[in-house]
């Protein structure tokens, strides 16, 4: 019998909507191969729907999910919605809801990808930053006084918990020693004197219970020096909600082209589903033209396969995706090529 998995689509705004169906084509021809089905439900969430409805989402929207397998989403942002909006009315609720407190974000220079960093040699960087999702730094914990006087003022508390950082450092130990054990930690226990020594303390603890991974930590400036200088000797870097947001977007700049890099929102006990979607954003001044880099949300793609159970056709997404870079004059205008999405799509699928 085919496992079938259940897939919410939110394509969301701008370019999300061009980036999901070429993923969709992908994951059917893997399906076939390997043997599962996928059956999609698709919303159209977004802030197109805010401007027309005054919600990003139903009031029902996160029970409309929870019986799903996974979620995939392009990308939300609209001019003239103000980012938070879009960020809290609909990202931020599915990751909590949902626990999903692990944001895995995988960084490859691949061959035939010119990073601008000199030093970034395609094969030699390959790591992932495991950014803690549902707490820290984005908290709504705070507010505002005399606003418009000249006292006026504002606070916000930075939330961190045993539970918190225990449960990221166990995941990104775990996923150090299934890769080349080495882990990194991103602190900054100089400048901020409560969470982040605790942050440390904390990481230092769950460290003795996996002595097979070699261990250090490093300050969040110095860290982000070192991406540029010398990318490739990282591994797993496990960082706070807000440090884990700036390092990826460094790294998948490192990488070569933002409309690459992929990221996974997991719910690791598998309560409830969990989410991937391409980092980038809407990108309003390309979309409606037919042409943006669908890689990110394909290997957001190729991340879902693996959660679910399919490594194997996860395998044959990446290789596909290194292959058509190394080997392939078919590229998008972000990789300084003519194709369109499609025209890509068509012969990533060719590869595939
Ligand atoms: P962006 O990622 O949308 O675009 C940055 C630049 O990269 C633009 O020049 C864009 O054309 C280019 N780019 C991005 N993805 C590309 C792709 N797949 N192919 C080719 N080129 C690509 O970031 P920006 O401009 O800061 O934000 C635009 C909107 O997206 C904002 O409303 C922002 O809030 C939202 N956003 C949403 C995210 C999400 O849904 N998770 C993440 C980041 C931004
Ligand atoms: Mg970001």
């Amino acid at each position: 019998m085919t496992t079938n998995h259940r897939i919410a689509l939110i394509p969301g705004d701008g370019i999300g909507a061009e980036v999901l169906p070429p993923a969709r084509q992908v994951l059917d021809v893997l399906g076939h191969r390997h043997g599962f089905s996928l059956s999609y439900t698709s919303y159209d969430w977004s802030c197109e729907r805010y401007l027309r409805e005054g919600a990003m989402m139903p009031a029902d929207g996160l029970d409309q999910l929870r019986d799903k397998d996974a979620i995939l989403l392009g990308a939300v942002g609209y001019p003239g919605v103000p980012d938070h909006v879009s960020l809290w009315g609909l990202l931020i609720p599915i990751r909590r809801s949902f626990r999903q407190y692990v944001n895995l974000r995988p960084i490859r220079v691949f061959e035939g990808v010119d990073s601008p960093v000199r030093g970034a040699r395609p094969g030699a960087v390959d790591m992932v930053v495991v950014r803690e999702n549902a707490e820290g730094e984005y908290s709504a914990i705070g507010g505002r006084l005399n606003q418009g006087t000249a006292e006026e003022l504002a606070v916000q508390e930075a939330v961190f918990t045993r539970a918190g950082v225990t449960r990221i450092a166990d995941y990104a130990f775990s996923l150090a020693a299934r890769r080349r054990g080495r882990l990194t930690s991103a602190t900054k226990s100089n400048g901020i004197i409560h969470t982040m020594p605790f942050w440390d303390e904390l990481i230092a603890e769950r460290a003795a219970g996996h002595p097979g991974v070699t261990w250090d930590q490093e300050l969040i400036d110095a860290l982000a020096a070192k991406f540029v200088l010398d990318p490739a000797r990282f591994d797993v870097v496990v960082a706070s909600n807000l440090f884990g947001d700036i390092l990826s977007d460094l790294a998948a700049a490192v990488a070569g082209s933002i409309g690459i890099a992929p990221s996974a929102n997991l719910n690791p006990e598998r309560d409830f589903p969990s989410m991937f979607e391409p980092v980038h954003g809407s990108a309003p001044d390309i979309a409606g033209k037919g042409i943006a880099n669908p890689l990110g949300a394909i290997w957001s793609a190729a991340m879902m396969l693996d959660h679910l159970g399919h490594p194997a056709a996860a395998k044959d997404i990446t290789d596909a995706i290194a292959s058509i870079l190394a080997k392939s004059d078919t590229r998008t205008r972000d990789l300084g090529g003519t194709a369109t999405t499609a025209e890509f799509t068509d012969r990533l699928i060719e590869l595939l």
